[in-house]
């Protein structure tokens, strides 16, 4: 099954690899069944941010920037009107650097001179980080739910356009947030791959069907078992099983 023209595709496929030409070469396998590729900071430290949008945009692929940034809200915009052009999709700002940050960051993207203007998203707390690192390390009380929604909901009246959150987070956070707000997703993982280091998963027509705007896929379709093939095989497949449900 073809990509149809009219259809979203929500598959962006993480290139956590530390080469450009790793990254392109992944690219150039998969571009026919992604909706994006999702670059981090081990890329674009290594290769350099602007030289790789530039890459992946030249062979046909729209980016999500992964580069959560947080600091001060002038360093925050500054850094975001560097990366807001054409070929970026999206990129990410910590929710907890506070919205005057977070609303720099999107007025720089409003400013932008891309022909499509790209979308903010927010980190609400990082999955690495369990109720007693919240409470007892980042000194925030309470639970981790409580402060995902409290980080996602600040994230919204900031003019954020969503945030990234996990599989078991999507209903409440589209219950809470509403339809438009985008809802970024990993944790991924078709029935035929391994999870790997990733606990709470769901299949990537679970999570679309649960209302993630975009899911992250990468090893899977990066480094695919022996039994699916190739990396185009594997995002056709991941392509295939979400397509029902767009
Ligand atoms: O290979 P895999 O599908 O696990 O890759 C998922 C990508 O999403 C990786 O780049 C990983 O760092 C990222 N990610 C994640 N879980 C989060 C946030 C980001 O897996 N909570």
């Amino acid at each position: 099954m073809d990509q149809p023209k009219n259809k979203r595709n929500p598959i962006l496929i993480a290139l956590d690899t530390p080469t450009l030409d790793e990254a392109k070469r992944i690219v150039e396998q998969t571009r026919q069944y992604a909706g994006g590729y999702k670059i981090g900071l081990e890329l674009c430290s290594s290769e350099g941010t602007l030289p790789v949008i530039r890459a992946i945009s030249a062979l046909g692929g729209s980016v999500f920037l992964d580069l959560k940034f947080k600091d001060i809200p002038a360093t925050v915009g500054n850094a975001s009107k560097v990366v807001a052009v054409d070929g970026v999709l999206m990129f990410n700002v910590h929710c907890d650097g506070g919205m005057a940050m977070m609303s720099a960051a999107k007025k720089a993207a409003e400013e932008s001179a891309a022909h499509i203007q790209p979308k903010v998203i927010g980190v609400t707390v990082l999955t690495s980080i369990g109720q007693q690192e919240l409470n007892d390390e980042v000194g925030v009380p309470g639970d981790v739910e409580s402060a995902v929604l409290r980080l996602a909901s600040n994230a919204k009246s900031s003019g954020l356009d969503g945030v990234v959150c996990s599989p078991q987070e999507i209903s409440a956070l589209r219950q809470a947030l509403g339809a438009e707000f985008l809802l970024v997703t990993p944790g991924i993982r078709p029935e035929w791959a391994a999870a790997g280091d990733q606990k709470r998963i769901m299949t990537p027509e679970q999570a679309v069907q649960a209302g993630a705007s975009y899911i992250v896929i990468g090893r899977p379709i990066t480094a695919p078992p022996a039994k699916i093939g190739s990396s185009e095989d594997a995002a056709r497949f991941v392509w295939e099983s979400v397509a029902p449900y767009l």
